[in-house]
Parts: C-alpha cells; structure tokens; sequence
C-alpha cells in the first residue's frame, strides 16, 4: 500500500472512514469524499493528527460533474490514482407499493449511478496503474430482500457491473472486486430512508451486527489479496451459497420470517430528532 493513492467515496463517516483509516494505516494516501464538507475537513484533520496522510474532496457523487471533478482534483493533487472503493450507499426501509418515486431515485441514484459515475472517470488511470476498483455491496445484493426491494435490486446491479468491467478489463492487470458485507454496527450519525424519503435512524434488523472495523479490515485484504467476490459473515456465506443452488429455500426462509421482518424494518421506525 506505501505510496499508493486511495480514493473512497462516502468516507466521511461510517464504513467508507475505516476502509479508510485502514488503507491509510498500510501507508496509502487516501482521498475522503462526502458531501458535507465541514465534516469531511474534520475527518481528514482527525486523520492527519493521528499520523494518516489524508485529503478531503467534497462532491455528491451522485452528479456526474461532481464526480468527474472528484477524480480530476485527486489526479491534480497526487498525481495517480491507485484504488478506488466505490463505497457510497443508503438504504431504504419500506414497503414497495407504499415507496415515492423521489425515494426510489434517491436510491438508486446513491448505490448505483454513483459507482458508474465514479469508476468510469477513475477506470481508465486504474488501468494504467494496475490498480484497484472495489464496489462495496451488501448481503442484500445477493438475493432480493422483502421490505429492502429497491436497495436489494440497486446492490445486485453493482454486481452485473462489477462481471461486465472484470472482464471488459481482462488482461489491463486492473483488479475488479465486490464485497457483499453483512449489517455492520451503526455509526450513531447514519440515517436511512423509509418509503416517503424520510430519513429515519437504521432499523435493528435480525441479524448479528459486524463491528465496522472488521468489515474494513475485510475490504482491505480483499484489495490487498486482488480478490474478486468477498461474501462476508457465515450467514452471508451460507445466503450466498443457498441463493445459487436453493434459491427456493432461501424464498421459502424470508416467507416464513416476513411477519417478524415486517416488525422490525418498518414498523419500529424511529425517526430522525
Ligand atoms: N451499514 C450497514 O449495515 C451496511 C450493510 C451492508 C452494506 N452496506 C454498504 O456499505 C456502504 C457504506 O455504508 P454506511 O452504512 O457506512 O453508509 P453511511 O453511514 O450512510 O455513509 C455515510 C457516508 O457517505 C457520505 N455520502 C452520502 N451520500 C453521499 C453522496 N451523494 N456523495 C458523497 N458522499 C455521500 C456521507 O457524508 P455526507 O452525508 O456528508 O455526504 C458519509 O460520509 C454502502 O454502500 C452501504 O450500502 C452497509
């Protein structure tokens, strides 16, 4: 990792910060990229004192000037671009026939429009460095999730693009990853959105949470290792296996679960103060 440039996207807080922190740590420049650009600066000086080399690019990746303009300030800055993690995403909480056509933009436009943006203004200059392009997905990528329709659908696109540019890009010595990770411990500032677009704190779910660090750590071997598909957690193992050759059975385990599915991912809303 010395001396190679990392950009994340959505990096200043949540899972895009550690990926971060960790890539940095190994001895990589990283880029940090979000929105708010107050708290980004924070990031990056908070990263700085604790010895990280670290630039802040405030931009919506979810336009495609701003994210061009992401990738040309990072190349006038470093001067190379060795690995991009497309890491941006928000999740959705709703019923489908009940979800805003606003909020269903919002997100797919936040989990999937964005990669495209991204990748395709870096793709070119990770191919010359032989570099990294990484699309963090969800377990929710793997098989359609009832009550997550339209983020399921948006991860499992990444996925179709991920095969399409591994092997449009076959023999450039560009490494192509995806990661599916599981329901990581909430960051306390992250929110999500429910069927009207509202953004509401992170339902609980029902699966065991993977503290953020550890989800990070996994990201970063996966470049390290140039892996292509990493399938974090054994459940998520064990719904990626199932989903391949039973996927009935895994239908059959979301229907027999979807009451209890229903409680916990839209009926114990808590909505942002
Ligand atoms: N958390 C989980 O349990 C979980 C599970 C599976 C997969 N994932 C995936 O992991 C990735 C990271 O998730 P997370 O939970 O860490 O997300 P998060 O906490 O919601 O990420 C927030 C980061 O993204 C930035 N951001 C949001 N919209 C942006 C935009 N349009 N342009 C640039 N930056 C933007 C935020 O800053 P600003 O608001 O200032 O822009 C912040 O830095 C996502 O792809 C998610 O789908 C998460």
């Amino acid at each position: 990792m010395k001396g190679k440039v990392a950009l994340i996207t959505g990096s200043s807080y949540g899972i895009g910060r550690e990926i971060a922190r960790e890539l940095a740590s190994r001895g990589a420049r990283v880029v940090l990229n979000a929105r708010n650009a107050q708290r980004l600066q924070q990031t990056a000086i908070a990263f700085r004192e604790s010895g990280l080399e670290a630039e802040a690019i405030a931009a919506d990746v979810t336009r495609p000037e701003e994210a061009a303009r992401l990738v040309r300030e990072t190349l006038e800055r470093f001067g190379r671009l060795d690995i991009l993690v497309s890491n941006v995403g928000t999740n959705l909480f709703g019923e489908f026939a009940e979800t805003e056509a606003e909020a269903m933009r919002r997100i797919v436009e936040v989990n999937y429009l964005a990669a495209l943006y991204v990748s395709r203004e870096a793709i070119k200059e990770l191919m010359a460095r032989k570099g990294s392009l990484v699309f963090i997905s969800s377990l929710a990528g793997l098989h359609g999730l009832p009550y997550l329709s339209i983020y399921s659908s948006a991860k499992m696109a990444l996925t179709a693009l991920a095969q399409s540019l591994r092997i449009e890009t076959h023999g450039s010595g560009l490494h192509l990853g995806i990661a599916y990770i599981g329901a990581t411990k909430a960051d306390p500032e992250k929110r999500v959105l429910n069927a009207k677009g509202e953004l509401i704190r992170r339902p609980e779910g029902v699966l065991k949470l993977e503290p953020i660090p550890e989800v990070a750590r996994k990201v970063v071997r996966q470049i390290e290792r140039r892996q292509y598909k990493l399938v974090h957690t054994p459940i998520g193992k064990l719904n990626d296996f199932a989903s391949r050759y039973f996927p009935g059975l895994v239908s059959w385990a979301l229907r027999r679960n979807l009451p209890k599915l229903r409680k916990r991912m839209i009926e114990e809303h808590v909505y942002e103060e």
